[in-house]
């Protein structure tokens, strides 16, 4: 079985870092104004306010854990290289939950938190520690020019090459804690149809996108991802 799965943050809801939209109007999205913290407009116009919205988010990132969805994701990749099919996991988290769980390959489409890149020379590089504007870049020395290495609003997503290849060699195809609001990642499924991949949606509730899945599984992702995964591996 070649299984991609497409993962948001409804997967590190039970590890304490929230999500962005939610039927009951809590969300960070509800709270922040992402037009103010996440745009390259936004960073052009108060760096500072994005930086401190980053910063604390890497702060929360740093004390948190992974849960029972992100293992049982580590153990379906596992299970399925040891009897020569594939699990592409493509995620559009910014956290390192996944990592630390044991999965190995993680795609991150909307960039990664623990990362910083120079908007002068491009230089990706590790960051653990809040990011000021006296932040110095190691590689072109400018100071100033480090933001988080993550993907805002009106950017293109990273990795679209190689996540387009996996979705073609696919033959499974599920969406994991994702409202399926923004794009693309929230067009996968379609694209998932039409070339003929079975369809799974596991989600607290139902998202913008339920009708497209064949299978429709609702409920905390440490118990719905972990079912799931159980059911497939016994399957092979
Ligand atoms: P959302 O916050 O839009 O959606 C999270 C989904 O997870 C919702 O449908 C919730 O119902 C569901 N959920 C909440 N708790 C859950 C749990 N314990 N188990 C299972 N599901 C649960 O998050 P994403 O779809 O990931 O982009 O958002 C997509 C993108 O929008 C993000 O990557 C981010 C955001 O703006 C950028 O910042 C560019």
């Amino acid at each position: 079985m070649r299984l991609f799965a497409l993962t948001g943050a409804g997967v590190s809801a039970e590890s304490g870092l929230g999500t962005f939209r939610d039927k009951k109007g809590e969300g960070i999205w509800a709270r922040f104004d992402p037009m103010k913290l996440a745009t390259p407009e936004a960073f052009a116009r108060d760096p500072e306010a994005v930086q401190a919205f980053y910063d604390a988010r890497r702060r929360n990132l740093l004390g948190a854990e992974p849960n029972g969805a992100h293992f049982a994701l580590a153990g379906l990749e596992r299970a399925l290289d040891a009897r020569g099919g594939e699990l592409t996991l493509v995620t559009q988290n910014i956290d390192d939950l996944h990592e630390r769980a044991g999965s190995r390959r993680v795609i991150h489409m909307h960039g990664e938190l623990l990362k910083a890149r120079c908007v002068r020379c491009a230089a990706v590089l590790p960051q653990r520690e809040d990011l000021g504007g006296s932040s110095r870049c190691p590689a072109c020395e400018t100071v100033g020019a480090l933001r988080p290495h993550v993907v805002w609003f009106g950017e293109v997503p990273l990795h679209m090459e190689e996540i387009s290849a996996a979705l073609v060699r696919a033959d499974r195809f599920a969406a994991i804690g994702t409202s399926g609001s923004v794009y693309p990642a929230a067009g996968f499924v379609a694209e998932a149809r039409a070339l003929g991949l079975g369809t799974c949606e596991i989600n607290l509730e139902p998202s913008d996108n339920a009708r497209l899945f064949d299978e429709r599984r609702y409920g905390k992702a440490s118990e719905a991802v972990a079912a799931w995964a159980r059911e497939i591996v016994e399957a092979l």
